[in-house]
């Protein structure tokens, strides 16, 4: 893995989406992998930056993102669809039919898994993934557990990650118990991945992960370790603490 380490989050950000933009210019057709939770949102910001000043072009991008939660629609002001709608999508000009987000509404949950995965090979595969980290390892929402979905899954969320994004909602018992996301398998097949950590709260997990060499299903982002383009970006915060 490659270790980038900046000085604040802005740094991160700009830096973060400094290498998406590359990507995106080279590669206008690009598939990009999007992630949710408060990190990417200064990459996002940035993007939107680059795109209001004329240096970014979104018209033939596609996007797929990682997760939702099971029982939020895409109008519930919780729901992944909307956060991305509202921190990135309605500001840059991406067409929406181009966006993917998985439906959290679905009848057939399990069948559902299986069409996004094979939804996002008929595309062509994602080209760039962006990573989040869970406080306890999860990647997209796959939680620390014996065992790991390899392709798009329905889980069951840990109180750990219950606990940390009950900030977003009015009341801990409003956060979903349950959510679809993307696979540790599906996340692997990206050609590229960047993950992001900011802040203290982030440094004992990355400490794990960047001095570790075991790979351990109940430290889900250490199936990285496998890939052979992942660039981590973090914070001195997340870095020493
Ligand atoms: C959620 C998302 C993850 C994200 C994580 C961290 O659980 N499902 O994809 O990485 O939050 O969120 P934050 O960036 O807010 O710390």
């Amino acid at each position: 893995m490659k270790l980038i380490v900046e000085k604040n989050y802005d740094e991160l950000s700009k830096r973060a989406a400094e290498l998406l933009a590359e990507d995106i210019r080279k590669k206008p057709e690009i598939i990009l992998g999007l992630a949710t939770g408060s990190t990417p949102v200064g990459t996002y910001k940035e993007l939107i930056k680059l795109y209001d000043s004329g240096k970014l072009d979104f018209s033939k991008v596609k996007t797929f993102n990682l997760d939702e939660y099971i029982g939020l629609d895409g109008e519930h002001q919780n729901s992944y669809r909307y956060f991305m709608n509202d921190v990135l999508f309605d500001h840059i000009n991406i067409d929406k039919e181009n966006t993917y987000v998985p439906n959290g509404k679905v009848k057939n949950p399990e069948d559902y898994c299986k069409e996004y995965d094979k939804l996002i090979e008929d595309a062509g595969g994602i080209d760039v993934q962006i990573l989040g980290i869970g406080t306890n390892g999860h990647i997209a929402f796959n939680e620390p557990a014996d065992e790991l979905s390899a392709g798009t899954s329905i889980v069951n969320l840990t109180q750990s990650t219950i606990n940390d994004n009950s900030r977003f909602f009015d009341s801990m018992d409003e956060v979903p118990k349950t959510a679809i996301t993307m696979g540790i398998g599906s996340i692997l097949k990206a050609k590229k991945i960047i993950l992001l950590a900011s802040g203290k709260n982030k440094a004992p997990i990355m400490k794990k992960l960047l001095e570790g060499d075991m790979i351990s299903t109940q430290l889900p982002a250490s199936f990285l370790l496998l890939h052979s383009d992942v660039t981590v970006i973090v914070d001195e915060d997340a870095y020493k603490g």
